[in-house]
């Protein structure tokens, strides 16, 4: 088969890695890759809001299977666009992805169908939101609707901070369009952890949990990223907790979406607080996590081909899929700045080494400059170490990172401690 993956950041770099492994994938094309890809894969320099270009592309090779990454090109339906031009694609329609292009519509669902998640006010006037914050108490939750890379949230620990991020949103629109509508909701106390599943309508066939880290400093300080670093088992969290967001949250989430006439096919990410009254949904993302997927597609053993293809003709429930018992832990490497403003085109060195120590090397934000790997992105890098247990990968992860030498290179030095801590 030839098929063409659609993304450049490091959660694409880990689905063509996966990919390549399989014997049924003759030639990959990724749209537009990245420097990491790009040793895997042909990297095809068209951007992935293209569709037009993407489809001409793909006929013309021609492609047997799209897989999409990013949420930006399922959010404006890429999907739809590529089945009306009968080229096989995996990931959900437009209207199933709203999921999590929209944040009000996935408080509605879960609302209306009884899931558990945060309480929670939807606003589109300022003045309205503010009255309402006004009469809540620190610490709250306010998020803007839309998609924000990642940021459109903030944890607010305080009544200023909670006005100054509504204010940024509302009045200041900081992240766009995204903030004319905003989730103003109940802080959830508790750990977090990530279940991304295979999702085909009603069947649901989980993944190993992981955990994220998404403030930007260690001891989850500074502000929000779209992910520091990542580990896969969570060995601290009782099975039975993960046996109860998947009966009481995934399933009822991919049945509501079918009895509401817009079934999910593709990797549904459920972002998840387990309080003290149960676990708790934060967010759905229709997409798998960056950087969850680089320390999950490595423990999968069955053929990711193999699974896709399942799901496109129906037969998701029947497959066999198997997970190793080993660890991974993912370390990124971020640009000093990141989340803010960061320098781009610093040179990266090491990375061979950190490769000869058995790390797995996912590039989120590089590129190639007169035959070097330079900074290209706020993360950089994922580095993976995978051992017998969290500890052994962690160590791994870690040694690998020092490996690598760049310019400004940011890491947050407690990715997986909650694991050792238990
Ligand atoms: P989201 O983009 O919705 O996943 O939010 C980003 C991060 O903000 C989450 O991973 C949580 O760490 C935090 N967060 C979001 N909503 C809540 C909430 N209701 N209570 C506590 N933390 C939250
Ligand atoms: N790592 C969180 C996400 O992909 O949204």
């Amino acid at each position: 088969m030839r098929v063409m993956v659609i993304g450049g950041g490091g959660r694409e770099h880990a689905i063509v890695w996966a990919l390549k492994k399989s014997d049924k994938v003759k030639e990959i094309y990724c749209a537009p890759g990245n420097a990491g890809i790009a040793s895997l894969a042909e990297c095809v320099p068209i951007g992935v809001d293209r569709f037009d270009e993407l489809i001409r592309f793909a006929k013309e090779i021609p492609i047997d299977l799209v897989v999409v990454g990013p949420d930006d090109p399922l959010a404006d339906g890429i999907v739809d666009a590529f089945e009306a031009e009968n080229i096989p694609i995996y990931g959900p329609r437009r209207n199933a992805a709203e999921i999590e292009g929209s944040k009000i519509f996935m408080k509605h669902l879960l609302k209306k169908y009884g899931i558990p998640t945060a309480q929670y006010e939807t606003f589109t006037d300022y003045e309205q939101a503010l009255a309402y914050l006004r009469g809540q108490s620190a610490p709250i939750v306010i998020k803007a609707d839309g998609l924000a890379a990642g940021k459109g949230v903030t944890v607010a620990k305080t009544m200023e901070e909670a006005e100054k991020a509504l204010h940024d949103m509302m009045v200041a629109k900081v992240f766009g369009e995204s903030g004319n509508r905003v989730v103003i909701e109940e802080f959830l106390e508790g750990q977090e952890m990530s279940i991304l599943s295979f999702v085909d309508g009603e069947i649901v066939r989980p993944m190993p949990a992981a955990q994220d880290h998404k403030p930007v400093f260690d001891g989850d300080k500074g502000p929000n990223t779209g992910g520091m670093g990542t580990y896969s088992p969570l060995p601290h969290i009782p099975q039975s907790i993960v046996d109860e967001a998947v009966e009481r949250i995934i399933k009822p989430t991919a049945k509501a979406l079918v009895s509401e006439g817009r079934p999910f096919r593709g990797v549904l990410f459920a972002g998840l607080m387990i309080t003290k009254d149960g676990p708790k949904t934060i967010e759905f993302n229709a997409r798998m996590g960056d950087p969850e997927a680089q320390v999950v597609l490595p423990r999968l053993e069955t053929d990711l081909v193999d699974i896709i293809l399942a799901s496109l003709n129906g037969r998701l429930g029947e497959l066999d899929i198997r997970w190793s018992g080993e660890a991974a832990v993912c370390v990124i490497l971020a640009s000093e700045g990141y989340p803010g403003s960061y320098p781009k085109g610093r040179e990266i060195e090491g990375l061979a080494d950190a490769e000869a120590q058995g790390a797995l090397i996912f590039h989120a934000g590089t590129a190639s400059r007169d035959g070097a790997i330079v900074t290209n992105g706020g993360r950089v890098l994922g580095v993976v170490g995978r051992g017998r247990g969290i500890a052994e990968a962690r160590s791994r992860a870690y040694e690998a990172a020092d490996a690598i030498r760049f310019e400004g290179k940011h890491y947050r030095t407690d990715i997986a401690a909650k694991a050792l801590r238990g």
